[in-house]
């Protein structure tokens, strides 16, 4: 599928005594600016694409990744998005999988392979644990689409490159359509992506598909 993204913003700054003097001491003009961040960009994303979206933090990643999640789920895709996963606070052995082994095989796939991390509870986690459960709980979805902005942020490089690893694996067994955004730049290797799109500031943006 073809899909097409346009996104600017209007800024309109607002004159605190503060900002006017920063106006002045830096030359800084107070107009209103138009700041194109897609213009009229068009991607293509097949079925069981790997998608890897990188570049640097504001460049506008999770506003591509929102915008393209939307229109893949008006396009009939259901959609797993990592951050509208929901958990509640009981051990995470008990939150996920039809059994046992399929618990622990969906936890280990997503970086979290120690048995004391399997009986606690979410509250009990680092920011990178709960990541990697949320994760957990993606691969389980039944979603054709799995979407997971700030991929592996939180992670040391290691793990975050196991994870990256397996993520891919699993999502090419059954066929799964993946979009990853991240500024880290280090996973392309592990990813194997379909597609990778790099973007700058402005509008400039980098694509390679295979
Ligand atoms: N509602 C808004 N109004 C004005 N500008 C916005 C708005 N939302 C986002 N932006 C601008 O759009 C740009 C892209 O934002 P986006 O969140 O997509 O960046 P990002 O690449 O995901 O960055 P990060 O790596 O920090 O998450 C940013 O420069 C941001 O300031
Ligand atoms: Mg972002």
């Amino acid at each position: 599928m073809q899909y097409t993204i346009s996104k600017k913003f209007k800024s309109s700054v607002e004159r605190t005594p503060r900002v006017l003097e920063v106006s002045e001491a830096f030359g800084l003009g107070l107009s209103d600016k138009e700041f194109v961040i897609y213009d009229n960009f068009k991607i293509e994303i097949n079925d069981g694409d790997i998608c890897y979206i990188t570049g640097q933090s504001g460049s506008g990643k999770s506003l591509l990744m929102r915008d393209l999640a939307k229109l893949m789920l008006e396009d009939g895709n259901s959609v797993a998005d990592i951050d509208s996963i929901e958990y509640d606070d009981r051990p995470l052995i008990d939150q996920l999988g039809k059994n046992m082994s399929d618990a622990l095989r969906l936890l280990s796939l997503a970086g979290l392979n120690d048995a004391y991390l399997f009986v606690r509870k979410p509250s009990e986690l680092s920011d990178g644990q709960k990541y990697r459960f949320r994760l957990a709980k993606v691969i389980e979805s039944e979603a054709d689409v799995w979407v997971a902005d700030e991929f592996t942020a939180a992670l040391d490089r290691v793990t975050a490159k196991v994870v990256a690893f397996n993520l891919q694996k699993v999502a090419r067994k059954l066929g799964k359509t993946v979009m990853v955004a991240t500024t880290h730049m280090d996973l392309k290797e592990e990813l194997g992506p379909n597609l990778y799109v790099e973007k700058y500031f402005r509008d400039k943006i980098e694509v390679e598909h295979d």
